[in-house]
């Protein structure tokens, strides 16, 4: 591996074309990461000795940003734009530093580290002034033209707009990834000027400095022009991501992941998954996510930071922060949030909601509940629309229920109660206080009938019909029948 001193990256433009009015450009995402980001992982895997990052627009936020994802990056400050000769002036200002360095822009995803290393590999071993990544795009609108010598090499780069008819017709175009000797760089960078249409300083005139110097500058045509495709506007961005989530579901089908529909399904750069998983149409994988073997997710499911473990099934659901156990079954529509474990067989059904909600072996809660700050032994059951009642207007509070529960459905759990082993709620009971072990809490108004009353209180209605017409069906003295006044039938 040829060694590398130095990388610049360019992100000192303010990304006007984004139309974003809180987002940097180099911070709007792909696959889950910062552009910059995936600009700065590709460059560290070239083990540089330092990496220096040009800031304009929108400073703090994109210094504090580079503080988390390459805290060892240094931020240089470039406080006008006066083009990108400018900005490397500005970054090789405060050293003295000789050896290769690598310049890139912080606006080009896709780039890959192979490439790169390709391009550093080649400019060593010939021993060249500088080496330009080129491509050949079938729309080189935009982009910087490749004016080759007889010799192939490189005579000078043109501007789209500064270039005569003929030179917009050449379709190799300068991708902005470069090699110098920096020694050499320094020296020709000082002799560039602003006599161009936009008056700016542009690193592109060095090239035919230093050709005029008698130096080699060489173009390295990249075979893949896909990932020199950079980032101006939200159309490019949706373009880039689209890429990049075909990558890596490529990656992910090659190592024997199961994907229904690739197109629709969205996995971040971060998350990991195992042989044999099977990813439905419509879902989306982020943050720190892993899925095991057999697991089955989707269709129409979002993981956020999720660990699913082997053979769990996830369908239509919702879910962030929640670890999802051996087998157990989530959905459809369920909502799973941060603090969430479910063990091993465990079933989080349709419309139910959970939160820090830690449920044992083979515990359910299959229909229409929220589960708020519990923690659920193992077996037990959790019937229809029951609530934890977790929150008395100020504060959060947490519940214990015991092995092979049986809560009734309708129930209202308020916390803090604790529920024993074995127990029992009836249906409907809003239980507010402990239930021993074995017990059967119950927890609500005694049943009456009114006998009559519909015949006396709705007496033209069709239920009064009804009822006349079972009444006259019934047979006497059945103890269903009853009289209009409420009495049995004699
Ligand atoms: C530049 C190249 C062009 C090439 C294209 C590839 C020049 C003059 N042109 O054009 O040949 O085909 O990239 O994508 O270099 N930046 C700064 N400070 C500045 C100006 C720019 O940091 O003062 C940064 C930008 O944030 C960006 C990068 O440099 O990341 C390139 O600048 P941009 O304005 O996008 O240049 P292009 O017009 O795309
Ligand atoms: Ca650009």
């Amino acid at each position: 591996m040829s060694r590398l001193d130095y990388v610049i990256v360019l992100a000192a433009g303010e990304g006007a074309r984004m139309k974003s009015v809180s987002t940097p450009k180099v911070m709007h995402t792909i696959a889950g990461r910062s552009l910059i980001s995936h600009v700065l992982s590709a460059v560290e895997k070239l083990s540089p000795t330092q990496i220096r990052v040009v800031v304009g627009a929108n400073r703090e936020q994109v210094e504090s940003h580079l503080q988390e994802i390459a805290p060892t990056a240094v931020s240089i400050f470039q406080e006008r734009r006066g083009g990108t000769g400018h900005a490397v002036q500005i970054a090789l200002a405060d050293t003295s530093a000789t050896g290769t360095v690598l310049i890139v822009a912080g606006d080009t995803p896709l780039l890959s580290s192979q490439t790169l290393r390709q391009v550093v590999d080649a400019h060593t071993k010939g021993g060249f002034a500088a080496t330009v990544l080129t491509a050949e795009l079938p729309d080189p609108t935009g982009y910087g033209r490749i004016i080759r010598a007889d010799d192939g090499e490189l005579l000078r780069i043109v501007e789209e707009r500064d270039a005569a008819e003929f030179e917009r017709d050449i379709e190799e175009i300068n991708s902005g990834v470069y090699v110098f000797d920096l020694a050499k760089l320094r020296s020709a960078i000082s002799k560039i000027t602003d006599s161009n249409s936009q008056h700016e300083l542009y690193l592109t005139d060095v090239v035919q400095i230093l050709r005029k110097a008698g130096e080699r500058v060489v173009p390295i045509l990249t075979p893949d022009f896909v990932e020199i495709l950079g980032v101006n506007d939200r159309v490019q961005l949706a373009e880039c991501a689209a890429i990049m989530r075909d990558q890596i579901n490529d990656l992910h089908m090659r190592a024997g992941v199961t994907l229904i529909d690739p197109t629709t399904t969205w996995i971040d750069a971060s998350v990991t998954l195992a042989a044999d998983a099977v990813i439905h149409p419509g879902t989306a994988l982020s943050g720190t996510t892993s899925i095991a073997t057999e697991a089955v997710i989707g269709p129409r499911t979002t993981l956020i930071d999720c660990e699913v473990l082997a053979g769990a099934k996830v369908i239509e659901s919702y879910c962030r922060g929640a670890v999802i156990g051996e087998n157990a079954s989530v959905g459809p529509f369920t909502y799973l949030r941060p603090g969430t474990v479910l063990g091993s067989e465990t079933r989080a059904g349709s419309f139910v909601e959970m939160k820090n909600a830690q449920l044992g072996f083979g515990s359910k809660a299959p229909h229409l509940s929220y589960l708020g700050d519990v923690t659920i032994g193992e077996g037990s059951n959790i019937g229809a629309a029951t609530i934890f009642a977790n929150y008395d207007g100020e504060n959060k509070h947490h519940t214990e229920i015991g092995d092979h529960v049986r809560i009734g459905s309708d129930s209202v759990i308020v916390a803090p109660v604790s529920i024993g082993d074995g127990a029992y709620t009836a249906a409907g009971s809003v239980i507010t206080e402990d239930v021993p072990a074995g017990a059967i809490g119950v927890g609500r108004a005694k049943q009456r009938n009114v006998l009559g009353w519909v015949m006396r209180r709705r007496p033209d209605s069709l239920s009064a019909r009804a009822a006349a017409q079972s009444e006259s069906e019934t047979p006497a003295n059945s103890p269903t029948s009853t009289s209009e006044k409420g009495k049995p039938t004699p």
